[in-house]
């Protein structure tokens, strides 16, 4: 199968286009034929262990010391049931699937093996293979930042910080389907993609307008990392909430929240906000544009 290997940390060119064996699946495990997969802030986080200090002692005892223990990035995918192990019940050979690996990685190739118990759903029915592994790192983290601040709970006045990439697009997404009014900041190359997404009050920090902003949230969300609590605690209510992507609070996934995002989808109220789309064999040139810190939304990989 077609695959793409990291050979050690650094620029996308440690990753390298190779051909290797096909899985087999085990016992309890499917065959998954990967359709698309994505290229997120995560994976090239990952690709040039971009981190300092403690964390980035931390994630090389859990990634590899020298290079990443599995070759074979990428966390999301989408693709087919090509066939089932032993004693699989909850999955079929055909059913179109969508998911999240993890720790596991793996996605940047043709095939996968995964337990059947994994993070994966059906894909949505209405949604192509690109839009459905698009959607799932932006909204899984969107998921956990939002129900820590309990804004699924009451609609609340919320300020989502760098709202234009992919987990402030999908934190937009999941805020407006709580009901929550929402304030967007992102620069003016943001706005069009921010205001598709039914977001009119909308600030942009490259003319200052952040840092003039006025007013009273009940919880302000930094979706890229790039602000403090403090840059911004004259903006919360007294109880308000403010939390970052940035700090020690990582995003979990689930079924449940792919199953949600499955329904969401399906009924209109999410969209995928795909920028680029790229062939596997281009993988580094599409590390390259994510390694930016500029894209909108989420680049895409097809697995042909
Ligand atoms: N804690 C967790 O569990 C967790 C989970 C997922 C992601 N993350 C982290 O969250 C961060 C964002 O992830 P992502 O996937 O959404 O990244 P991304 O898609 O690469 O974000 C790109 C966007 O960030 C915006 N941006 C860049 N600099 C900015 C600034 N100074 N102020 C405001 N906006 C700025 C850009 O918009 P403009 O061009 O409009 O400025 C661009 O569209 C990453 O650092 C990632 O590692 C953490």
């Amino acid at each position: 199968m077609k695959a793409i290997i990291c050979e050690s940390y650094g620029a996308p060119e440690v990753l390298k286009f190779v051909e290797l064996p096909k899985p087999t699946p085990k016992d309890g495990e499917i065959l998954v034929r990967i359709k698309a997969t994505a290229v997120n802030s995560g994976d090239v986080r990952v690709r040039a262990l971009a981190v300092t200090g403690i964390k980035r002692i931390l994630m090389k005892f859990v990634l590899g010391f020298s290079k990443p223990r599995k070759p074979i990035l990428g966390i999301v995918y989408s693709g087919i049931i090509e066939s089932v192990g032993k004693n699989v019940q909850k999955h079929k050979v055909g059913d179109e699937v969508f998911g999240m690996t993890g720790f596991q990685f793996s996605t940047y190739a043709e095939y996968i093996c995964l337990k059947e118990d994994s993070v994966l759903c059906h894909k949505p029915k209405n949604s192509t293979f690109e839009e459905a592994a698009s959607i799932v790192f932006g909204g899984t983290t969107a998921y956990h930042f939002l129900k820590k601040a309990k804004i699924d709970q009451s609609p609340k006045k919320v300020l989502i910080y760098g709202a234009a990439g992919s987990v402030g697009a999908a934190t937009v997404q999941l805020a407006r389907y709580y009901g929550a009014e929402i304030t967007a900041v992102c620069s003016g190359k943001g706005i069009d993609l921010v205001k598709s997404l039914g977001v009119n009050n909308i600030v942009d920090y490259t003319k200052g307008e952040f840092q003039n902003l006025q007013g009273q949230f009940d919880f302000v969300f930094d979706a890229v990392g790039k602000i403090l609590k403090k840059d911004c605690a004259h903006l919360l209510k007294p109880n308000g909430i403010f939390k970052t992507v940035e700090g020690w609070d990582v995003a979990s996934e689930s079924v449940e929240q792919l199953e949600l995002f499955k329904k969401l989808f399906e009924e209109g109220k999410y969209k995928a906000t795909i920028d680029r789309v790229y062939n596997l064999e281009e993988m580094v040139e599409a590390h390259r544009y994510v390694d930016t810190g500029r894209k909108k939304g989420d680049v895409v990989i097809r697995v042909l």
